[in-house]
């Protein structure tokens, strides 16, 4: 037997009805807000994602590199942000100072330590607004997360925000923690004695007990911001309290990925039972970047929420969604010349748009009627040698146990009288 990759997960029928409606809702009601959906590859050229002032975890040991039979060096995506901005430069979709809202759904990769909500094939949704940095747009963007959770019936989770300053006053903080972090280097974990010299500012994150003790007392990011960023960052937090939208601000939030400036934010789940990888969605401003992947100077804004940890807290917080449509009738038949009418008949029906089934494995009547149960069909038509010979069928309604002999002739009617359809 061969079995599926380490951090690989098969969606099975049973549990693809919440998948879809998630898909469903979040297409609805992005759409409310006017953004536009995106594709784009799954791979792309490495040097997309390995730039030289992207010095992430995610970004350099985490990624899916490989080489084509041309010798080219490519990566599967690790992320949504990267392909769309490519995508964005390269199809000039900045012409005339337009600004542009986007949203995609799909599969990423990332080669992390598998555990619970953290997978090395993961599905994101996201959005990208490019081409404003009002402050407003910061607002939609984290109201736009706040209501997909909220819209979903969740109730278990905490929006995070937080400011890294625009591009100088993180600069000047990030020169102000490595001086304050310099002496205690030898104290450091492994990974903050890395990050010292490429990416400072997540060594604010770390976990390891002996950092935490020396972060304690370190510089903080709000002593460091300009006037300007300040106030931007004073005009966000006054709007979402006006729009009720309940926030934290965490001046330690400074995100996984290298690419933001000012606002950053993120969603997590605050059930006990979700394990460790609380974030269901992650983001922020990232001014800098469409020019650094070689387009003009435009501002960005996004987000991109990880869809199993949502499905997971729509299962633990027992959300009820609607389920797939059921079939309308399954055909229950004894011997091949019944079997071909009741196909015939079967065309006849899907073209009126019912759903419907038919046994082909020549099963018992008592298998047949089990798998229409376990279909929860809501009817059975019955085709016996008698019912032939009278040109009708037996219609049976599975929850009313009532039935009767229905002509052939009428049987679309009957049911779409009885179904609404
Ligand atoms: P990120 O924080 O790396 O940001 O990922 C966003 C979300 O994807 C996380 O909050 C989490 O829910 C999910 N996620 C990440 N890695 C995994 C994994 N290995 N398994 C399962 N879920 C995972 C970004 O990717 C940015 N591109 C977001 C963004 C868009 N920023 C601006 N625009």
């Amino acid at each position: 037997m061969i079995n599926k990759v380490k951090g690989t997960y098969d969606l099975l029928p049973s549990d693809i009805y919440i998948w879809q409606y998630l898909e469903k809702f979040i297409k609805e009601l992005y759409q409310k807000y006017n953004y536009k959906e995106i594709r784009t590859p799954i791979f792309e050229y490495s040097n997309l994602f390995h730039r030289d002032n992207e010095h992430s975890d995610m970004v350099t040991k985490e990624t899916y590199n490989f080489k084509d039979k041309g010798n080219r060096d490519l990566t599967l995506r690790p992320e949504g942000t990267a392909g769309v901005l490519r995508s964005y430069i390269e199809n000039k979709l900045y012409a005339n100072n337009r600004l542009v809202k986007l949203f995609y759904i799909g599969p990423n990769f990332r080669y992390e330590r598998p555990q619970k909500g953290r997978f090395r094939q993961f599905m994101q949704f996201g959005v990208e607004t490019l081409g404003s940095n009002d402050y407003l747009i910061d607002v939609e963007i984290i109201k736009l997360a706040f209501e997909t959770v909220k819209q979903l019936g969740l109730k278990q989770y905490i929006l995070k925000i937080n400011t890294l300053g625009d591009k100088q006053s993180k600069t000047n903080f990030e020169k102000a923690l490595v001086n304050y972090l310099t002496p205690f280097y030898n104290e450091l974990s492994f990974d903050s004695k890395e990050r010292l010299t490429k990416n400072p500012l997540r060594i604010l994150d770390s976990k390891d007990p002996n950092d935490l003790k020396i972060i304690k007392n370190a510089p903080s990011l709000k002593d460091y911001l300009s006037d300007k960023s300040k106030e931007s960052f004073e005009n966000i937090t006054k709007m979402l309290t006006s729009l009720k939208i309940d926030y934290e601000i965490d001046y330690k939030l400074v995100r996984g990925l290298d690419y933001y400036s000012d606002t950053v934010f993120e969603i997590l789940s605050t059930n006990p039972n979700f394990g460790s990888q609380t974030a269901l969605v992650g983001g922020g401003r990232y001014n800098s970047l469409v020019k650094e992947l070689g387009g003009p100077e435009i501002p960005g804004i996004g987000f991109a929420f990880g869809m199993e940890r949502l499905v997971e807290s729509i299962k633990l917080e027992e959300i009820s969604l609607p389920k797939e449509k059921t079939l309308d009738a399954y055909f229950i038949t004894f011997d091949p010349k019944t079997k071909k009418e009741a196909f015939k008949l079967q065309a006849l029906l899907r073209d009126n748009g019912f759903i419907t089934d038919l046994n082909y494995l020549n099963s018992s009547f008592k298998s047949q009627l089990k798998e229409a149960l376990s279909e929860e069909a809501k009817y059975l038509i019955i085709i016996g040698e008698d019912e032939l010979n009278e040109n009708k069928v037996t219609v049976k309604d599975t929850k009313l146990e009532t039935q009767e002999k229905v002509k052939i002739d009428n049987l679309v009617s009957y049911l779409k009288e009885k179904l609404n359809v």
